[in-house]
């Protein structure tokens, strides 16, 4: 498989905040690679990195399609979705499309098709600075892939969509994978990246606690947490069978689990005065917290 992207050792700090540190990644073309982290992670700053927005640091190597990304001439192979992006007040949505044709070096034509995929067409005369959430991110999408990049990059796409959008944005990136481009896109939905991605690279605290198809990192994480006030110590929370990680707050822990039923027969067992007791679906911290722990067998 031919690789579109390829990162070593990227790091970078703001002053003296360390966001990456020592990051490696590759995308291979068709291929989907999701970055999970949980705000704060670095998620951004290794996207910026990867898109030519940020100078690399220290011994960082970034390459797009094996170029450097700060090129004008690399950048052509590369497609971006943002996090938040503001459209200027005067340009209409088939002139955006438009422009990104023409300063990518393909045909302008090239815009009316991917409008037409986009559910765009509609709006071709409409302000982008009127348009809702849903309909700039399909224009984003539309502007990125016009040039049949490489490599597209998309930092929390879907945030704020609705289940159709979210649908039909994964399908039409679906199609273009087939085709040969490459994906890298961020999110902190487990759940999202678990089911979009080939391989999902889970980031925090600037480093990567773990790499994996997302069956075999699914079966390494938690799937629920049980919250209660016990008087049991924690010696003996870390013996209660399936237990993937424990936090305590005061007199109240958080276990997470991979076999709750059995988790808490032997936990209502052993603690009689057991109170406030809740079971709830594992979020992305458990998760990453069962990995950081590294006792997530
Ligand atoms: N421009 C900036 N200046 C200073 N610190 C920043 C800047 N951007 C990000 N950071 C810090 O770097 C870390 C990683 O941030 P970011 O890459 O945005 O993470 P994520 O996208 O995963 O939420 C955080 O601690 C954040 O506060
Ligand atoms: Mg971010």
């Amino acid at each position: 498989m031919e690789t579109v992207l390829e990162v070593r050792a990227a790091r970078h700090s703001y002053g003296g905040t360390r966001a990456l540190d020592g990051v490696d990644l590759e995308v291979g073309a068709g291929e989907c690679v999701a970055l999970l982290g949980p705000n704060g992670a670095g998620k951004t700053t290794l996207v910026n990195l990867v898109i030519g927005l940020l100078q690399p640091q220290e011994a960082s190597w970034i390459r797009v399609h094996g170029g450097d990304p700060r090129i004008a001439a690399t950048r052509r192979h590369l497609g971006v979705v943002q996090q938040s992006i503001g459209f200027p007040n005067t340009l209409k949505v088939a002139e955006l499309v438009t422009g990104a044709a023409v300063r990518g070096g393909v045909p302008r034509q090239a815009a009316g098709p991917l409008m037409a995929e986009l559910d765009l067409t509609e709006l071709a005369g409409r302000r982008a600075a009127k348009l809702s959430g849903g309909q700039k991110q399909r224009l984003q999408l539309a502007m990125a892939l016009v040039t049949s990049p490489a490599l597209l990059v998309l930092d929390e796409p879907t945030a704020g969509l609705d289940v159709p959008s979210r649908r039909q944005f994964w399908r039409v990136l679906a199609e273009r994978r087939a085709r040969g481009t490459g994906v890298l896109v961020t999110t902190h939905l487990i759940e999202e990246a678990a089911v979009v991605a080939d391989r999902v690279v889970v980031l925090d605290h600037g480093r990567i606690l773990a790499a994996d198809r997302p069956e075999a990192l699914m079966a390494r994480l938690p799937d629920r947490t049980v919250t209660a006030r016990t008087t049991l110590d924690r010696a003996r929370l870390e013996r209660l069978p399936g237990v993937v990680s424990i936090s305590c707050d005061g007199d109240r822990v958080r276990l997470a689990t991979r076999a709750p039923e059995t988790l808490l027969r032997v936990l209502l067992s052993e603690d009689s005065d057991l109170t406030d007791l809740r079971v709830e679906g594992a979020g992305l911290a458990d998760a990453v917290v069962g990995l950081t722990e590294g006792n997530a067998a």
